[in-house]
């Protein structure tokens, strides 16, 4: 039986252009100056956070995988889906435990990645599509924040939301998110969420400015990212990788510390940015939690917690909630 791949796009490039305009024109006018991190992942930058999930600091990617190894089956079973959909699918390195469950429980019809970036989100849907005879794949280019209520709404579906992405969203836009996605959810249908927790600042604040620089190469590519896109001329590498841990609001934030006072013009805007020597402007939080704490987050969403499971050294957690 052969396989069928969908493509669909909610992110066309008068889309594209205008919420990353607005976006930039909001974020470098503000004080202090911040980018939202969706922004990273261009290919280059799916490719470069690709690499950073194989960085020996970087332990949320290992630590999911060893909970959907040990795991996936049970999650299967609980779920009962036929339809798997991934919000931020990325190469859907991860996804394959679950489908790989899904498959063996003799349920699974349908994958349904979800991301910002066409062309990783083609070839893994490809990839996949040709791994599992039969399935039928539905690839949607789009923003989890923004096109909920769009996503394929076909099969019993179980919404998988993983690697800790759930972090990039502040408090109140997290639980905007989280109600937003309970409401296009029909009784039945669950939702599997991997979030980092909180652990030691040095490991954590490790994981977030590497050795070998990759991650630096990563926050450094949302100029090039805008450089490209609003003919901008920022110079990377003269801005310096922050990573930070505010033990306040549990959250990373990575910054890019201007490394001399600039002027930058961003010519697709009609817009000029100065920059102070030493000025920091935020490219991303990553928030880390505690178990009750998420809980509580989905029940105030309208999701009724089913069970949640951590690796062996409490690192990272997998919670699966029913709608
Ligand atoms: C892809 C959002 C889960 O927050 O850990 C990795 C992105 N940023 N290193 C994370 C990221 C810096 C990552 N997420």
């Amino acid at each position: 039986t052969q396989s069928t791949v969908r493509l669909i796009n909610h992110l066309d490039r008068d889309y594209l252009r205008q919420a990353l305009e607005t976006d930039v024109r909001n974020g470098l006018t503000a004080t202090p100056k911040w980018l939202p991190p969706k922004w990273f992942y261009d290919a280059r930058g799916s490719e470069l956070f690709s690499e950073i999930t194989r960085l020996p600091e970087y332990y949320p990617t290992r630590r999911e995988l060893t909970i959907l190894r040990a795991r996936a089956k049970d999650l299967a079973a609980a779920g009962r889906a036929d339809t798997l959909v991934e919000l931020g699918s990325g190469t859907s390195e991860k996804t394959v435990l679950l489908l790989d469950a899904l498959a063996a429980a003799g349920t699974l019809r349908g994958y349904t990645p979800v991301d910002v970036d066409a062309v990783t989100l083609e070839s893994a849907a490809r990839r996949l599509a040709a791994r599992y005879p039969g399935l039928a794949v539905q690839a949607v280019c789009a923003d989890f924040e923004r096109h909920l209520a769009l996503l394929p709404r076909d099969g019993r579906r179980m919404v998988a939301f993983l690697g800790g992405t759930i972090g990039n969203l502040e408090p109140g836009a997290r639980a905007a998110f989280l109600a937003g996605l309970r409401k296009t959810l029909r009784p039945g249908e669950t939702f599997l969420l991997g979030a980092d927790l909180v652990k030691d600042t040095g490991r954590l604040v490790a994981a977030y400015d590497d050795a070998a620089g990759v991650t630096a190469e990563f926050n450094r590519n949302v100029l090039r990212v805008i450089n490209r896109e609003l003919d901008a001329d920022f110079e990377p590498e003269s801005f310096a990788h922050v990573a930070r841990y505010d033990g306040e609001h549990d959250w990373i934030e990575m910054r890019l510390r201007a490394t001399r006072a600039m002027r930058v013009r961003v010519g697709g805007l009609g817009l000029s940015v100065d920059f102070a020597e030493g000025e920091e402007m935020r490219t991303e939080i990553s928030a880390k939690f505690r178990l009750e704490g998420l809980r509580a987050e989905l029940e105030t969403a309208g999701f009724t917690p089913l069970r949640d499971h951590t690796d062996p050294a409490g690192d990272f957690a997998l919670l699966l909630a029913g709608a």
